[in-house]
Order: C-alpha cells, then structure tokens, then sequence
C-alpha cells in the first residue's frame, strides 16, 4: 500500500565487541562484531513527489554536517530503490538528526537504512525485510543492521546481520567529540599500527555472549572490547583523558564507539546513567552528552505518521 507521506524512526548502532582481521583483497576488514542499537534516533521524513526528483533537507544538533547533495547516503539509498523498481514517482526527504555525524554510531547508516522502510512505503513497493536487507548492504556496511536493530552478530565486512539474545537493558552515555573521524582513516591507521602478519581473523568473545545472555552490567562491562580503539586514540589522542573522566566518575565501562570519535559509557543503572551524563557535561570534555538505553529495535515507521 503506498502512501503520500511517512516518516521512519531509526536508531544509532555501538558496537560491544569489535574484532577486526586483516584486508581482504578488496580493501574491505573482515569483522566479528556484536551490534547493539540504541535509543538515540533520526527521523526521516518522505514526501512523495509526482516527478522523479529525490530532494533532501536535513535539520537538527548536526545538520550543518550532512551534505545534501547525491553522495547523501539517504538520497542514495532512495535512488537505488527507484532505479531497481523502475518508480515513476519521486521522494522529497527531510532528516532530523539527533544521530552525531561522522560519530562511529552509523548516523548515516541509519538514515539510509530509515529511507529504505520510508520510500518501500512510499512507493508501495511492499518488498519483505530480507529483500531491503540486500539493498542495505551495497549501500554500506552497518545498513543492514540499522533495519535489524536489538543485538546482532556482524560478520563480512559487518553485513551479514544475524540476532542475539540479550536480556535486560543496558544504559549508556555518549560523550560526543567536537568534528568527526573518518572511518576509513580509523582502518588506515589500525593497519598502520598492526604488523600485518600477526593479525589474527577475527572472532566474536564468548564472553561477550554469555554476559549478555546473563543481563548483568558488571558481567557486559569486562567483556567489552573494540580492536579500532587504539587506532581512533591515536588519531584523537585527546579522547584517553574523556574515557578517563568517565571511569572516575563510577561508569562501569568506557570504550570508543565503532571507529570514533565518540566515548560511550556504561552505567549500572538509568540514575547513575543520569549522574554521569551530568559531570561529563561540566567538564567541557566534550561537545555534548547524550544518554540511550538499548537494545531497540531497527527502522520503523511511526504509524500515526502514515497519511494517504
Ligand atoms: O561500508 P561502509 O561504506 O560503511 O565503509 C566505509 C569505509 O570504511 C570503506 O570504504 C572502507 O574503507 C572502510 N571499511 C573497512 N572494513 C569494513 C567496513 C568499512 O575497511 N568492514
């Protein structure tokens, strides 16, 4: 069933274990990675337009970040669905993000993976999920998991997206940095500090698994790892002293998120969550701070959003 206007709610991605292997011939890292989506979103809204014309607005803490042109993911990932579909129709996009920009918390990803629900809907294309996944995934690696959403095992390139069981609910606080990291200069530098040969494939913790089968947050917070961290201190070396400031506040983990540059914190619970977020805000270690709870679920369209 199309529609003349939705607007799909889409969640930021951290990473609780992150082991990287050597480049593939393709350029590619092969990851084992353990997803976790929390609630921290953009909304992107899709109008649908007559003509074939895909526009893009952006508003929000970030917007100034975003380009709005064709190398927008959004608008990329909406081209791709008209290509592939022969759709007559066109979309107009307008994206609030909360997400930050360039973050390592798949922001962009997210708002493709959100225009991907959107524009199926739009459209009245009615793929099912494994179909968008596919798309999801030549749009970029963390696509996938953005429609997924909850825990999820990562593997490929960080594509290939199967859920895990997690009980409970974790919170977490996001001290977020001023400008943003690269990720393919995270990767570059990771290889650039790694002997190649003694790269090991990568490989999910058992640890990681059992912890979060268990709900407990002292058990998550030693079992937490990420291989991209050194990499993204040596590019932002500034960021030790915020992961710092969080452990000596009581948080009972500190790590980078996904490839940088921001810190994310596990709390023991929502109030000491609240406490910490409160004395990273005084300390003008970061740009803001923001506090999520997860897991949720991936891409979905607010119902009461639907107009015909
Ligand atoms: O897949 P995505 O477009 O998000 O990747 C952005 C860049 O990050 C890639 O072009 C590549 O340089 C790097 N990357 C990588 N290994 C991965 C995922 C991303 O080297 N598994």
């Amino acid at each position: 069933m199309s529609a003349h206007q939705v607007t799909v709610r889409s969640p930021a991605k951290i990473n609780l274990g992150l082991s990287v292997g050597p480049p593939r011939p393709d350029g590619f890292h092969p990851l084992a990675t353990v997803y976790q989506a929390v609630a921290l979103y953009d909304d992107v809204t899709a109008t649908l337009r007559d003509d074939a014309e895909i526009t893009v607005e952006v508003l929000g803490d970030f917007a100034a970040d975003v380009p709005t042109d064709s190398s927008n993911l959004a608008v990329r990932a909406a081209r791709t669905l008209q290509t592939e579909y022969d759709v007559e129709e066109g979309v107009d996009l307008t994206i609030r993000k909360t997400i930050p920009v360039a973050g390592g918390m798949a922001g962009g990803s997210t708002d493709a993976a959100a225009t991907l629900v959107a524009c199926n809907r739009l459209w009245g294309l009615g793929l099912a999920q494994p179909e968008l996944e596919r798309i999801a995934a030549d749009l970029g690696s963390d696509v996938p998991f953005c429609l997924v959403g909850h825990t999820a095992l990562g593997r490929g390139r960080g594509e290939l997206v199967t859920e895990v069981m997690s009980r409970g609910t974790f919170h977490w606080v996001f001290a977020i940095a001023e400008g943003g990291l690269s990720t393919p200069a995270v990767y570059q530098e990771l290889d650039r500090l790694r002997p190649l040969r003694r790269v090991e494939p990568p490989e999910v913790h058992p640890e990681l698994l059992t912890a979060l089968l268990s709900g407990s947050a002292a058990a998550l917070a030693v079992a937490l790892s990420n291989d991209m961290q050194a990499a993204a201190l040596s590019l932002r070396p500034e960021l030790a002293d915020t992961l710092q400031f969080g452990l000596d506040q009581g948080a009972l983990a500190a790590m980078i998120s996904g490839s940088g540059p921001t810190c994310l914190f596990l709390a023991g619970d929502s109030r000491r969550a609240v406490d910490l977020a409160v004395e990273l805000a005084e300390s003008g270690l970061c740009r803001m701070v923001r506090q999520a709870e997860g897991p949720v679920p991936g891409a979905r369209i607010l119902p009461s959003s639907v107009s015909r």
